[in-house]
C-alpha cells in the first residue's frame, strides 16, 4: 500500500490507495465501459429531476452510463407531492421511479419530513396535536405505501438538528421556515416518523439525513447520539445520510473524522448529497486556482469512504446533481461556481478522474 500526499497551498491532502492493482474491478459483458458505477464496490447515485430526465439526452446518458442509484431531488418534497390538503400528485416521482426500473437502478426516496419544503397549507394548518399527528402520519404512510417495493430506502427525516447540536426550531441560516413538527408534535416526532414509515414498508431502509457533519462537531455528536438512542429503543432507523455539501476549505481530516465516527453507529452510511463548492465566498473572478484543491478533496472523499466505512455499511455515494448547470448551487443558491464532476456541456471534468481514482480497489 502506498501513501500519496498532495500538498497544495497550505492544505495537505493525505489519501491511501492500493498501487499496482487493476484500476477497475473485473467487468463483464456490456459493462466494459469504465464508469463511476463500474469503478466502485458500492452504489454510486445522483439526484435527478424532471423534466431533464425525460427530455435531455445528454443528461439521461450520464445518468444511465455512470450511476446505478437515483435520488428524487425535488419531486417527493411535500410542496410537490401534496400541494393541497388531501391531494397527492405522484406524477413527477413516478416518472423517476419508472425510469430507474427501466434502467435497473436503485431508488432512494427524498424526503418525507423536511420542514423547509412545506406548502403554505401545511404551514398554516390549524388543529390540535392529534390532528397534526394525523397529518404527519398520513403523509408518511401514503407516500411510502405508494412506492412500497419500488423505492429501496427513504430519507425519513431531514435536517432537524442545528449546528450546536440542539433540536432545530427553524432553518436559521436560510431564514424563514419554522419547524412545525417540533412545535406541534413534541421532540419525539423523529422516532414516530421512522415507526410510521416502517409500518408502511417494512423492507425499506430508513435514514436520518443531515448536513455539516464534517464542519460542526457538536452537531455530529448530537446526530450520533440520536441515532444510538433510536437504535437502543428499537426504532427502525437503518442508516444515516451524510449530505456533504462541502467547499474546498473542508479538510480531509474533517471528512475522515466524520465518517469514522458515523461508522461506529453500525448503521448504513450514505453520502447522500455530495457537491464541493470551489468559490465559497462567491467571488466574481476566475475559479481556476481552486480546481486542484477541489479535485484532491473529491479524490480523498472517495478513498476515505471506501476505506473507513466497513463494506457492510457502504450504502453508497450520491451526487447532488448531474452536471454543473443542473446543480442547486447555481440554480437555487445563485452562486458563481462549478461544484460537480460534469461541466455545463455534460463533459467530464478533472474531478471525475480524481473521484474515480479514489474509488479504485485492489
Ligand atoms: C435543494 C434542491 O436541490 C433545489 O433544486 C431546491 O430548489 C431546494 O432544495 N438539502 C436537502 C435538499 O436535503 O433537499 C436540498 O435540495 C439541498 C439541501
Amino acid at each position: 500500500m502506498k501513501k500519496i500526499i498532495l500538498t497544495i497551498g497550505f492544505v495537505s491532502f493525505s489519501c491511501f490507495f492500493f498501487a499496482g492493482a487493476s484500476k477497475y474491478p473485473p467487468l463483464s459483458g456490456s459493462q466494459q465501459q469504465p464508469s463511476l458505477k463500474n469503478s466502485a464496490k458500492f452504489p454510486i447515485g445522483v439526484a435527478v429531476d424532471i423534466p431533464a430526465l425525460i427530455n435531455n439526452e445528454d443528461y439521461k446518458n450520464i445518468v444511465t452510463n455512470e450511476f446505478n442509484s437515483v435520488t428524487t431531488e425535488n419531486q417527493l418534497k411535500w410542496n410537490r407531492v401534496s400541494p393541497a390538503p388531501g391531494v397527492f400528485n405522484f406524477k413527477g416521482a413516478d416518472a423517476i421511479v419508472d425510469f430507474a426500473a427501466q434502467h435497473n437502478m436503485r431508488v432512494h426516496g427524498h424526503v418525507l419530513i423536511y420542514f423547509e419544503s412545506l406548502p403554505q397549507w401545511v404551514q398554516n394548518f390549524q388543529g390540535d396535536s392529534a390532528a397534526w399527528e394525523q397529518l404527519f402520519k398520513t403523509h408518511i404512510q401514503t407516500i411510502v405505501r405508494h412506492y412500497r417495493g419500488k423505492v429501496a430506502s427513504w430519507d425519513v427525516v431531514n435536517e432537524v438538528i442545528d449546528q450546536n447540536g440542539n433540536p432545530a426550531v427553524n432553518d436559521g441560516h436560510r431564514g424563514g421556515s419554522v419547524n412545525v413538527w417540533l412545535q406541534h408534535l413534541g421532540s419525539d416526532y423523529v422516532a414516530r416518523a421512522f415507526t410510521y414509515a416502517h409500518e408502511a414498508d417494512p423492507n425499506a431502509v430508513l435514514f436520518y439525513n443531515d448536513n455539516g457533519h464534517e464542519s460542526y462537531p457538536k452537531k455530529l455528536a448530537a446526530i450520533i447520539k440520536m441515532a444510538n438512542d433510536l437504535k437502543a429503543r428499537g426504532i427502525p432507523i437503518g442508516g444515516l445520510g451524510v449530505q456533504m455539501h462541502m467547499n474546498i476549505n473542508v479538510t480531509p481530516a474533517n471528512v475522515k473524522n466524520a465518517l469514522t465516527q458515523m461508522a461506529r453507529t453500525g448503521l448504513q452510511i450514505h453520502i447522500s448529497e455530495l457537491d464541493i463548492r470551489l468559490n465559497p465566498n462567491n467571488l466574481p473572478d476566475t475559479l481556476s486556482p481552486e480546481i486542484t484543491k477541489q479535485g484532491a478533496l473529491y479524490n480523498c472523499l472517495a478513498s476515505a469512504y471506501r476505506t473507513l466505512i466497513p463494506k457492510s455499511q457502504q450504502y453508497g455515494i450520491t451526487f447532488w446533481g448531474v452536471s454543473d448547470n443542473n446543480s442547486w448551487i447555481i440554480n437555487a443558491m445563485h452562486q458563481h461556481d462549478s461544484p460537480l464532476l460534469f461541466n455545463n456541456k455534460y463533459g467530464k471534468k478533472q474531478n471525475y478522474q480524481l473521484f474515480m481514482k479514489g474509488l479504485s480497489s485492489n
